[in-house]
């Protein structure tokens, strides 16, 4: 029997992980459905319980919906309980149980797709909320020689850098001046607002990768400003949203799909 799935979000129309899930379904030949559902922004606990008793299996959660997510699962994976905020959902007869798959879906990008070893780099890492704190503990356990956090509010980047590490450092974008990193991350939303954030010209090393969380059809404002300064390797976050997929499906369907071709069909299809 065909098992349920979907996006949970608002706006969802956008949503490309219809695509993603039904490709990885169709590549492992697991028979399940997955679609788009629209919340209304006060009726996130509703849509999940009207389409759990519809006999829907789980769902991804994505904006504005993650910390209401993670409040609404009855268990936790450890690795949602650091991020505080919950992307995945798996319904089964003992309750909700809630994942955050992102920060594996960014890290897997980096290593497996891009070739890029973290241990003993110096990443930089643009945001504080909830994208931000999604990836600040896989990041971390990466073994970074230096993970520094900034943010527009430099209070909201020490509150979160003093509850994950004493070892991260965190300010605004002021304090990155005589700063230089091989890695930098960006997990604000300023390309929304269609701006890049405010980074000194020199902060990138010789060699160094510029990662947008971001996916559009051209450069995101981060990418454009990154290429103008002297970032060797330029990425949106196609590759981090197909990997976090994988690890959903893998959560719900206990089968790793391949993730190459799936990426390949996105980036070709734009
Ligand atoms: P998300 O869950 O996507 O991270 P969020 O919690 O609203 O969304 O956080 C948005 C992040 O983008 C914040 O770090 C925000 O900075 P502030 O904390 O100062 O608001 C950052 N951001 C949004 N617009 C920005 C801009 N134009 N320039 C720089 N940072 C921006």
């Amino acid at each position: 029997m065909t098992e349920r799935y979907a996006v949970i979000g608002n706006p969802v129309d956008h949503s490309r992980s219809p695509e993603i899930q039904s490709a990885f379904a169709r590549a492992t030949r697991q028979d399940i459905e997955y679609g788009r559902l629209l919340a209304p922004r006060d009726g996130f606990a509703e849509t999940v319980r009207r389409f759990r008793s519809e006999g829907g299996r789980g769902a991804n959660v994505t904006v504005p919906f993650k910390e209401q997510a993670f409040r609404l699962a009855d268990s936790l994976s450890v690795r949602a309980q650091a991020a505080q905020a919950v992307n995945t959902l798996r319904f089964d007869a003992s309750g909700i149980f809630g994942d955050n798959t992102d920060g594996a879906g960014l890290v897997a990008d980096l290593k497996c797709n891009l070739g890029i070893s973290l241990a003993g780099r110096r990443i930089l890492l643009l945001g504080a909320g909830g994208a931000a704190r999604g990836v600040l503990h896989p990041l971390l356990a990466e073994h970074p020689a230096a993970l520094m956090l900034v943010n527009r509010t430099p209070e909201k980047a020490r509150a979160l850098a003093a509850a994950v590490s004493p070892l991260l450092r965190a300010g605004a974008f002021d304090d990155l001046r005589g700063e230089r990193f091989d890695v930098v991350v960006n997990a604000t939303a300023a390309s929304l607002a269609g701006e890049a954030p405010r980074l000194p010209a020199d902060i990138f090393v010789s060699g160094a990768l510029a990662y947008d969380m971001m996916y559009a059809a051209n450069d995101t404002p981060f990418m454009a400003w990154a290429r103008a300064h002297g970032a060797a390797q330029i990425v949106d976050g196609l590759g981090m949203l197909v990997e976090q997929a994988a690890e959903s499906f893998f959560l719900w369907r206990g089968v790793r799909p391949e993730t190459a071709p799936v990426l390949a069909m996105l980036r070709n299809a734009r």
